[in-house]
């Protein structure tokens, strides 16, 4: 199941962007829109957390829940907004704020490309870097 996680890292990169890049830019957003609640290693409580009626889940097993492979288009679409996280959650939508003229094209696990704004981008690269299989604890 690694393994299959890092192909699907490299095929992920794509041609002319970098994926380094793209998780040192994501951690950067991460930390900035979405550490005070999800903890600023992705996968503990932020500050926020704490007068949140609903706990902001771990960010780090979202590969290992689905059966090893990371769910990048729901991903992509709980932090956009279009696919509201739960009925009465509080996740509030980035996809205004991340959004720019910018695009850049990541590789579903089924290989399709994904059309994603490059900030947008960025931030599913880095959680998609900190992905681990081993067993959650939510
Ligand atoms: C105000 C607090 C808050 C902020 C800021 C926040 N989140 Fe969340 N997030 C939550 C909560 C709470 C949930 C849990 C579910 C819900 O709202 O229904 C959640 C759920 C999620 C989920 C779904 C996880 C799952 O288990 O399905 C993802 C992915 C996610 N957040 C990513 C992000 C990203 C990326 C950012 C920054 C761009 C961010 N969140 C910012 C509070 C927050």
């Amino acid at each position: 199941m690694l393994m299959r996680l890092a192909t699907t890292l490299a095929i992920a990169a794509g041609p002319g962007w970098a994926q380094s890049h793209g998780v040192e830019e994501g951690r950067d957003l991460f930390l900035y829109f979405c550490a005070e609640c999800h903890g600023k290693d992705a996968a503990s409580l932020g500050p926020m957390a704490e007068m949140m009626a609903l706990q902001p889940p771990d960010l780090t097993h979202l590969a290992a829940r689905n059966y090893g492979e990371f769910p990048m288009a729901a991903v992509a679409k709980q932090i956009d907004g279009r696919q509201p996280v739960a009925a009465h959650g509080d996740m509030p939508m980035f996809g205004p704020t991340l959004d720019e003229d910018q695009f850049v094209t990541l590789a579903l696990p089924s290989g399709q490309p994904m059309m994603v704004s490059r900030s947008l981008g960025n931030v599913i690269t880095y959680l998609q870097s900190v992905q681990s299989l081993a067993e959650g604890t939510d």
